[in-house]
């Protein structure tokens, strides 16, 4: 339905012979060949251990051993690569090799829970992973019998030796036998490289297939949008577990040929200054939670800071209130540029260049290539389709519409992963359909409304309410659970649930208590709601689904809406 294509040819790109591309190559490989192997490609911050720094010819030297070692272990193309390692040297490295390797590569956060990883690692068929000793131990080991296609665990970080499991292997001692000879495999521009998996309102997490040629956004647009030059130390915050944290922490400054900083440790806002001051950052991309939080820490952290090597300041995954905005130019003495995209997108595809005037609560302007329309939606909500299966726009400007971008484009993803219908329903008439809310003003700024669904957006990573609900069932003495997000100063959103008890449970505090910890163990701190409310009864439509959308106007003393389809146990 979508075709794709494969003749894109960017100047920055090599591609490899007879029309092949490899996204690692053109990151790691690339530079080495031309000349530049002994800049800085990226250093490593952590607390509790000196700065280490991995050059281009080092990156390319230890992917390829990588490499060597997903061969060894019969990794082909069919495979997907888990990577539970979070901003560890190895997290990194592992991900190039496996890209070099032509594996399909799929990055997990490290907060989840056991019950995340499970359905991640299911829907891909993994068979080989990549973790930290201590994520193995907390998350998969308990599970490993419900994950039998699992075969090969690779162990990095503090630990990882002396753990005697069965297809359990240290990385040093798989490394220190592997070859460094080995080339990239040259791909089909269109064979998947990421696998990021995403939340929706039903079901199990989506994964969103990116394809080897999204470098060619990547490189583009960090160009063009966030301004990376030759000699750029360049700070991307997000982890590696989303999808800002390798298109934008890994494969995009490393086409540029940048030196990228990469933190280990958790958010800490004066440590985040004096990295701002000490690494001399030019480019810093972060998200609206962590600006805030330095917003909260108060003004004295900018206080006699150097921060003249800082040039470019830009934000994704939330709205970027426009007293943010007025902070930064305070306290940064700069403008923060909102940019906005999605797992799907695969790169940023709305934003705040550094040439365009910054309107504050504005998104910015789609970039150079991308065309947007806002598609109409009825009084339920539901898209509005034209009997040839096109969407209907929005015409007037400052009219509501859910973003629609028109395809293709070089980073799109390909597919769900097992999911076509789902892929198949995200596109109507040579468009995609994004589910975002915006408006746009006369001059074609784009402002964003809202999400059309129901899913939680929280520190900047999205949340499935139908997830968190189908744990908090198997706790027994929940019946029911309803789910939503409710406004949260620092973190956007925070996850709330209503649960009604079965027969012979009483509400209290400690039952309360109980109930929310089985959430913590289970989904993980990322993911677990931060307040659950026991309720008589929850209110369903008709067809007996839990309204969300009544739940959160109730909780916020909003107006309740359209309760026509509300059924008779509300
Ligand atoms: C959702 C996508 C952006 C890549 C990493 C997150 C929300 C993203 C903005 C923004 C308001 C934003 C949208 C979008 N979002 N950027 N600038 N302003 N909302 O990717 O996890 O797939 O999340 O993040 O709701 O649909 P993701």
């Amino acid at each position: 339905m979508v075709s794709g294509t494969s003749t894109w040819k960017a100047p920055s790109i090599d591609g490899l012979p007879e029309g092949r591309l490899n996204m690692a190559h053109e990151a790691v490989d690339r530079h080495v060949n031309h000349g530049r192997g002994a800049t800085v490609a990226m250093r490593f911050l952590s607390e509790d251990q000196p700065d280490r720094s991995l050059t281009y010819l080092d990156l390319s030297i230890q992917s390829s051993m990588f490499g060597s070692v997903l061969r060894t272990l019969g990794a082909t193309a069919a495979d997907v690569v888990f990577v539970l390692g979070g901003r560890r040297p190895e997290s990194y490295i592992a991900m190039l090799g496996a890209l070099k390797a032509g594996c399909a590569v799929a990055p997990i956060f490290t907060a989840f829970g056991p019950e995340p990883v499970r359905q991640r690692l299911s829907a891909g068929r993994g068979r080989i992973l990549v973790a930290t000793a201590a994520a193995y131990l907390a998350k998969v080991r308990p599970i490993r019998d419900a994950l039998p296609d699992l075969r090969h665990i690779v162990l990095i970080g503090p630990k990882s030796e002396g753990i005697e499991d069965a297809g359990v292997y240290p990385w040093d001692s798989l490394m220190s036998e592997a070859s460094p000879d080995f080339a990239a495999v040259p791909c089909d521009p269109q064979d998947r490289a990421f696998v990021h998996f995403t939340s929706g309102t039903t079901g199990t997490p989506k994964g969103a297939i990116l394809p080897h040629q999204a470098v060619i956004d990547h490189e583009a647009t960090a160009r063009s949008v966030l301004g990376l030059r030759e000699g750029d130390v360049y700070w991307c915050t997000a982890d590696p577990g989303w999808v800002t944290g390798t298109a934008y922490g890994l494969i995009a400054p490393l086409t540029c040929g940048v030196t990228c900083i990469v933190d280990e440790s958790e958010f800490d806002a004066r440590r985040w200054a004096a990295i701002l001051q000490d690494h001399a950052v030019s480019v810093w991309y972060t998200a609206p939670t962590a600006l805030r939080m330095l917003m909260k820490a108060g003004p004295e952290l900018w206080h006699h800071r150097d921060l003249s090597a800082l040039r470019h300041v830009a934000s994704v995954g939330e709205p970027l209130n426009p007293e943010v905005i007025t902070w930064g130019r305070t306290h940064l003495d700069r403008v923060i540029h909102d940019t906005w995209w999605q797992t799907e997108t695969g790169s940023i595809m709305i934003a705040n260049g550094p040439r365009t005037a910054v309107r504050p609560g504005s998104m910015g302007q789609p970039v150079a290539g991308i065309e947007i329309a806002l598609v109409e939606r009825d009084e339920h909500g539901e898209r509005v389709l034209l009997p040839d299966g096109s969407p209907s726009f929005v015409k007037e400007p400052g009219t509501q519409g859910e973003i629609a971008i028109r395809t293709p484009w070089p980073s799109m993803m390909r597919g769900y992963l097992n999911a076509p219908e789902r892929y198949a329903a995200c596109f109507a008439g040579g468009w995609y359909l994004s589910g975002d809310l915006a408006r746009r003003d006369a001059d074609g700024y784009v402002w964003f409304v809202g999400r059309g669904d129901d899913v939680i957006k929280s520190a900047g990573h999205l949340i499935g309410p139908f997830e968190v609900e189908s744990v908090l069932m198997e706790h027994p003495a929940v019946v029911e659970a309803g789910v939503i997000g409710v406004p949260d100063p620092l973190l956007g959103e925070s996850v709330r649930a209503f649960v009604t008890l079965g027969p012979g449970f009483e509400a209290s505090e400690e039952l309360r208590r109980d109930i929310s910890a089985f959430a913590r163990t289970r989904l993980g701190s990322a993911v677990a709601p931060r307040q659950i409310e026991v309720e008589p009864r929850l209110p369903h439509t008709q067809s007996g689904k839990i309204m969300r959308r009544l739940l959160r106007a109730r909780a916020l003393g909003l107006p309740e809406g359209d309760t026509s389809t509300l059924g008779a146990t509300a």
